[in-house]
């Protein structure tokens, strides 16, 4: 029985396995908790879905017992997610009308990433099985509610159409001055880097990297979480960030993200609003002990609310070379003055 967390070590299941559920998140349901990740095999392979999302299940937080592998895509049985397409970071919420498990994902069709899409699947039951339900970009149709005029420029509209034509080499060349907002509107917006946020009134919102990852955007869910209202903004505009996460403590939203590096390690982001739409001030790396400038040597996956005051702030540390062997690191959320803090300790335990 483990009593403790130990970040960066390797964390065995109930059978003596390391957790495979990289870029995870957890749902709480009925006491316990369940946490879905990206199943990663051996090798330079497990960098793409190779199996699908594991889940796992605790009663403490410190213990896990395999849940087996909650939505699998092994052998192509899943037409619209082919076995080594990339499926990451997902989240599972409970939809408060349907009663029924969504799990959301980054997907991409292959490594060249220019899918910029979000999976959706559902089940009855927390563990599984997850059924595919779509793909799709976000909230096609819709401006955010912050829009600067000049994005609805036609002309500039136009001229990044025709950059996006070119493909993502182009695209990405252009993320800093081209209109890619207004060259999405139809087909949906780019969606890389996701997590999920349910504010106090029941609400679901997807956050997301967009825009070729230069701008963030947060968008309200349809209740049954398979869709969206059509509501949503732009937020850190041209800040480049990945590794999204949204929680709320004492009527304030806090945002913890990283910076745009891939597999490698940078230094961590984080920002605080009275409103979830904004306006959002940043407020610097909360890392803040030896190694923090790469967030000790991780990434951002999702913030768990507890009782108590206590947020842990759950982070992957990559090995994109072995896959399989990626670490957790769970850290404790502190606030000084309202601004969250991370330190490293080596073990740590929850105040109960
Ligand atoms: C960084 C992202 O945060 C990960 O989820 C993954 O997409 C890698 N980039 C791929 O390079």
């Amino acid at each position: 029985m483990r009593t403790s967390f130990i970040p960066g070590e390797l964390w065995p299941d109930d059978h003596g396995v390391h957790i495979n559920a990289h870029g995870g998140g957890i749902l709480q349901h009925n006491g316990s908790y369940y946490w879905y990740g990206e199943h990663k095999i051996e090798g330079t392979a497990g960098n793409s879905a190779q199996v699908g999302v594991h889940v796992y299940v605790s009663d403490d937080l410190y213990n896990w017992r395999d849940g087996g592998i909650a939505l699998d895509i092994r052998d192509n049985r899943v037409p619209e997610l082919p076995t080594g397409c990339v499926l990451e970071r997902p989240k599972v919420l409970r939809s408060r009308t349907t009663g029924q498990f969504v799990m959301h994902f980054h997907f991409e069709s292959d490594k060249r990433y220019d899918d910029a899409a979000i999976g959706f699947a559902v089940a009855d039951h927390p563990l599984g099985p997850f059924v595919f339900h779509h793909v799709q970009r976000p909230v096609p149709g819709h401006w955010p509610v912050n829009t600067p005029p000049e994005l609805k420029d036609s002309e500039s509209i136009k001229q990044a159409k025709e950059i996006y034509a070119q493909g993502g080499k182009a695209i990405r060349a252009h993320a800093n001055d081209a209109n890619l907002l207004g060259a999405c509107i139809e087909r949906g917006q780019e969606s890389r880097d996701m997590g999920v946020f349910v504010d106090d009134d029941g609400t679901a919102y997807q956050v997301y990297s967009s825009e070729m990852n230069s701008t963030t955007h947060i968008a309200e869910l349809t209740p049954d979480l398979l869709g969206y209202t059509g509501r949503f903004c732009r937020i850190f505009v041209k800040r480049f960030m990945e590794a999204p996460c949204i929680f709320k403590r004492h009527g304030k939203y806090y945002f913890i993200g990283s910076g745009c590096t891939g597999w490698k390690p940078n230094a961590a982001r984080s920002a605080v609003a009275e409103s979830l739409f904004g306006p959002w001030e940043e407020l610097g790396n909360p890392a803040c002990d030896e190694d923090g400038d790469t967030t000790y040597r991780s990434q951002s996956t999702f913030v768990l609310p507890l009782a108590n005051d206590q947020y842990i702030f759950m982070a992957d540390r990559w090995t994109p070379e072995n896959a399989i062997d990626g670490r957790y690191l769970w850290l404790p959320i502190q606030f000084a003055d309202d601004r969250p803090l991370i330190h490293a300790p080596a073990e740590w335990r929850l105040k109960l």
